[in-house]
């Protein structure tokens, strides 16, 4: 373990902390009609990312500033931290603006404040432990600076030396500064017992009339009181503004998961093709083949292997599992331990005992399928009646021949056999064979007739009787 990081654990023992998260803002450059800090990367909420690296980084007190009525934001927050306070930021005029929102809770002065902004979601805990270690050391003011490939609409770090004199957002600054490579990377820890004395000092003498955070640096200077910058990655802080760094922060955010997933033994044959989620569980010696998604809440048991084009979203797949080439699981779905699900399957609130198999073409939907069941190839659950959904009961060691449709609800008993392309719109007790299909019948001959009337030029056929 560095020497950093002892520090900051050692000023963590002693020094109380309050983050404060900003989510008021309204987006508008995301063009979108909802809030930008409902937008996911990895399958979940860019808030719901800044908020578990906040509780991760072992904070007091969380709270969330949230719009007018942003309700849904307010709800998500409360969601993935039910400890969070909420404080509602009525008018937007600016980020120094937005924190003051949270006053009440800055008050009491707790030893740091850390300022994150919810649209910054792939910050790290660690950085956060930096930023307050740099209090721990004696800054009022301490900013995360990055470099980033491209710095358009992010305020540059005016440095002499190791000090931060100011933060210059883009529209005010001087080409000279707008030359500078060091930007804000959207977070900032403030000494707790200055802390409300810099805000409330923060004007709005800027080209957007906004109180910016960013002001907090010149006005702590003012005050005698000093400021530092603490340089992270450009990945850790890429703020997201627009649909493109959505997309740039989700990528990033996949990389990371699929670096963790390998690290962790999982077997990605193309890492590169596969989409996990946040939450996304592997036991060992899972084998995930190229072109696989992996929507929420999925969790992979040891030894599965999940065959390339599959997509999977609220499943848990017990071991030795084999999924796909092209299977869809969706929500609900439970696969017991040696199950298989083949090409073109897809399944639906089930449980799929262990086992079981759905080979090829089928639809497993509202179900349940015992131990060992076979379940042909075209197998429909019939589900849906137009208005109601209800539930298709299979037991175990159950055949189905290929084809056929259980109307729900209905029960198959154990054992027993479903005659191939039967229609079953009753229950089967155990054991028994159920065919629901028409009796096939045979002429003899009645081809042969046929082409003989063709041959006299007759234009109609033999008698089907
Ligand atoms: C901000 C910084 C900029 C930095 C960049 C990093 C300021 C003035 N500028 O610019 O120096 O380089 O982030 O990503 O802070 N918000 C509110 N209420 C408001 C305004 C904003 O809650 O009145 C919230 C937004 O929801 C967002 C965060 O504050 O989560 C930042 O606001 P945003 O408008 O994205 O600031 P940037 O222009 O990105
Ligand atoms: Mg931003």
């Amino acid at each position: 373990m560095s020497g950093l990081e002892t520090g900051a654990e050692v000023a963590m023992e002693v020094r109380n902390c309050l983050a404060i998260v900003l989510a008021a803002g309204e987006g508008t450059r995301m063009r979108s009609t909802h809030p930008k800090v409902l937008h996911a990367i990895a399958g979940k909420t860019l808030l719901a990312h800044v908020l578990a690296a906040v509780a991760e980084a072992d904070v007091g007190t969380i709270a969330v500033i949230v719009g007018p009525r942003q309700e849904e934001v307010a709800a998500e927050a409360t969601r993935v931290c039910p400890a969070a306070i909420t404080f509602v930021q009525h008018e937007r005029r600016g980020t120094a603006h937005a924190v003051l929102a949270a006053k009440a809770a800055i008050g009491p002065a707790p030893d740091d404040l850390v300022i994150v902004y919810g649209d910054t979601p792939l910050i790290r805990p660690a950085t956060l432990l930096r930023l307050r270690a740099a209090l721990g050391g004696g800054a009022a003011v301490a900013v995360l600076g990055f470099r980033p490939a491209d710095a358009t609409g992010y305020g540059r770090l005016v440095m002499a030396g190791n000090e931060l004199l100011a933060i210059r957002e883009e529209a005010d600054a001087s080409t000279n500064e707008r030359a500078i490579a060091l930007c804000n990377g959207g977070m900032m820890a403030l000494a707790g017992p200055h802390a409300l004395a810099i805000l409330e000092r923060i004007g709005d003498h800027n080209r957007k009339h906004e109180f910016y955070l960013t002001d907090a640096v010149e006005v702590a200077r003012g005050m005698k009181l000093g400021a530092v910058a603490v340089e992270v990655e450009e990945d850790e802080v890429r703020g997201i503004n627009t649909k493109t760094q959505l997309a740039e922060a989700e990528a990033v955010a996949q990389q990371r998961l699929r670096q963790a997933a390998l690290d962790a033994g999982v077997m990605l044959v193309a890492p590169e093709t596969v989409f996990l989620s946040a939450d996304t569980k592997f036991g060992s010696d899972v084998v995930v083949e190229p072109y696989v998604v992996f929507g929420e809440k999925v969790t992979v048991e040891d030894g599965a292997v999940i065959h390339s084009f599959s997509h999977l979203v609220g499943a848990h797949v017990g071991r030795r599992v084999s999924v796909g080439p092209f299977a869809r699981l969706r929500p609900g779905t439970r696969l017991g331990d040696g199950a298989r699900i083949g090409n073109f399957v897809e399944v639906k609130e089930a449980v799929v005992e262990a086992g079981a198999k759905a080979n090829h073409l089928s639809y497993i939907g509202d179900a349940s399928v015992g131990a060992n069941a076979n379940i042909g190839a075209g197998t429909i659950t019939c589900n849906y009646d137009g208005s109601g959904k209800h539930r298709t009961e299979i037991g175990k060691d159950v055949f189905i021949g290929s084809n056929s449709a259980l109307v729900a609800p209905v029960k198959i008993g154990a054992g027993a056999y479903i005659g191939t392309g039967s229609v079953i719109t009753a229950d089967v007790p155990a054991d028994a064979l159920a065919l629901a299909r028409a009796r096939q019948v045979v002429k003899e001959g009645w081809a042969t007739r046929l082409r003989g009337l063709r041959s006299l030029g007759k234009k109609k056929a033999p008698s089907r009787e």
